[in-house]
């Protein structure tokens, strides 16, 4: 078998996702942003501990996983990472066991994402006030170790999901989408972390969907690291089916113009998740979707987006972020209190 689509067909994978996910018109935000149409690819609706983009990946990354034999996923992330909470839900629903390697500022609530993991019964490992993607891969690699040395069979997963494998849950989104879009002209908008999802739409843009052009705004990293991680993971998820990996660094488009400390808001940021609220009933969190949708908002603007060529932005998920962020919205409650 040499077409790449019939062995993406073929590719392993396990059901996760509730797919594929609505894409829908947003008018109200889309003359916001002075674009003559906004779609919003709803993968915030996924399902997993309440959606998101990882949920794509992990169908791919956890194929196969009990009948190979493991009995537990470790994982890593900031306090607030979707991809852990993600991962922990998906671990529970293939009736497997989950550890989490955790860091960031030490927490003093158990909100968001956090909050989401203990509901899963993940064991969580926290490593105060270090969230380097080195020192939390290190404590797993060290986590994995032991549990192996005990008996057990553990799955480790990178920080994001990210892996080629992972990034085909991107390509076949993708072709999800061009069923939804049919053919012609359409700049997508994607946040940009671990990089599997960029690499994915870029893919599968490549195989179902010539026309469009991927956009990723990145939160954490600069434009020359997205570009050099994004083309690894292009390759990986390409040999997997069969594909042309394409051009490499140069034929990707990825501004690093929005990153700002990663989980701390940004008035931006805010704004958007505002707009997006108040427009359409859209809910953004303050990490990922609202960055992403301040940059969207800006490349518009600014005319980097061709304000005549239909736009989608991909909601990545995130949603349970904001209730960590409670006091970044305390001032937006139009509340009387009324006493007797
Ligand atoms: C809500 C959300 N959006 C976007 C991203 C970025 O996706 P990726 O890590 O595949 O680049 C992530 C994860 O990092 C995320 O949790």
């Amino acid at each position: 078998m040499t077409d790449p689509a019939a062995r993406l067909e073929a590719a392993e994978r396990v059901r996760l996702a509730n797919l594929p996910t609505p894409l829908d018109d947003a008018p109200r935000l889309a003359a916001h942003a002075g674009l003559a149409r906004l779609l919003i690819k709803r993968d915030d609706t996924t399902g997993l501990a309440m959606g998101g983009n990882k949920a794509r990946k992990l169908e791919y990354d956890l194929a196969g996983v009990t009948r190979k034999g493991y009995d537990v996923v470790v994982t890593i992330g900031g306090t607030q990472s979707n991809h852990a909470a993600m991962a922990a839900a998906a671990a529970r629903r293939l009736g497997l066991d989950v550890k989490l390697v955790l860091g960031g500022p030490d927490f003093t609530r158990t909100q968001g994402n956090l909050l989401l993991d203990v509901l899963l019964g993940a064991e969580i490992r926290y490593l105060v006030d270090d969230d380097a993607n080195d020192s939390l891969a290190a404590a797993m690699d060290a986590w994995v170790l032991e549990l192996r040395r005990a008996g057990r069979r553990p799955l480790a997963l990178p920080i994001g999901g990210s892996t080629g494998a992972g990034a085909l849950g991107y390509v076949r989104a993708v072709r999800e989408l061009a069923h939804q879009l049919g053919t012609g002209a359409v700049q997508i908008v994607t946040a940009v972390g671990s990089c599997g999802t960029f690499a994915g739409l870029n893919l599968g843009a490549r195989l179902f969907l010539p026309q469009a052009r991927i956009v990723g705004i990145s939160i954490s990293r600069t434009a020359r690291e997205i570009a050099t991680r994004t083309v690894e993971l292009m390759r990986e998820a390409a040999e997997l089916i069969g594909a042309d990996p394409g051009q490499g660094e140069d034929s990707l488009e990825c501004t690093d113009d929005y990153v700002h400390e990663y989980g701390v808001a940004t008035p931006a940021g805010l704004a958007a998740i505002r707009a997006a609220a108040r427009l359409e009933g859209l809910l953004l969190d303050p990490v990922y979707t609202g960055k992403s949708m301040a940059g969207l908002l800006d490349l518009a603007r600014r005319g980097v987006l061709d304000p005549a060529v239909p736009t989608v932005f991909l909601h990545t998920g995130g949603v349970p972020i904001v209730f960590a962020f409670e006091d970044a919205f305390r001032d937006q409650a139009v509340c009387t209190k009324i006493t007797r």
